[in-house]
């Protein structure tokens, strides 16, 4: 049996996602901060988190609990050599991995990650001058998030119960 769901989310679009799951399964959701007061140890957990430079953000806080399966939310298109990287590097089982694309809001970025998200726009533009989509969400902001994304994460963890 599944507890909650935790999230840590920097401009919504991972909360986005976690509330949608929370109604799906009729769990609660938390947010990271909040989640030592309400989850014990070892309790069974769902962690949806955003990927900076390749790392599941604060992945290692939710080690206490038994996580039984992780939602990634990253701006970049869907793809499996991607996916296959991002499980290594953050030391996980592939199979409890699904990619939840997310987006980029300019209004919610702030400081350092603002900054950072224009530079690699920048170099995406010299880099990749016919891929319209990917220069639009780097320049302007995009949200890719919908409920069909779950899909697949859904059926997932309802065989694992
Ligand atoms: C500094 C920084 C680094 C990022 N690195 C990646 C990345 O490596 N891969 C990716 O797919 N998205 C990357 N993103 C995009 C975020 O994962 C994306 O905006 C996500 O939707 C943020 O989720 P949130 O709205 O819940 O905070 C990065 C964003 C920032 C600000």
């Amino acid at each position: 049996m599944v507890k909650a769901i935790i999230y840590n989310s920097q401009t919504g679009h991972t909360k986005q996602y976690a509330e949608m799951l929370s109604k799906k399964l009729e769990i609660p959701y938390y947010e990271l901060k909040e989640a030592k007061s309400r989850i014990n140890k070892n309790d069974n957990i769902i962690y949806l988190s955003w990927i900076c430079a390749g790392k599941i953000m604060k992945v290692n806080k939710v080690s206490r609990y038994n996580v039984i399966s992780y939602g990634v939310v990253g701006a970049f298109p869907e793809d499996e050599n991607y996916i296959n990287n991002l499980v290594t590097t953050n030391g996980l089982e592939k199979e409890k991995v699904f990619y939840l694309r997310g987006g980029i809001n300019f209004i919610k970025l702030k400081g350092v990650n603002k900054l950072i998200v224009k530079i690699v726009g920048k170099v995406l533009e010299k880099n990749n001058k016919d891929n319209e989509e990917l220069l639009k969400i780097f320049n302007e902001g995009a949200s890719f998030v919908e409920e069909k994304n779950l899909e697949k994460m859904i059926d997932y963890i309802k065989q694992e119960e």
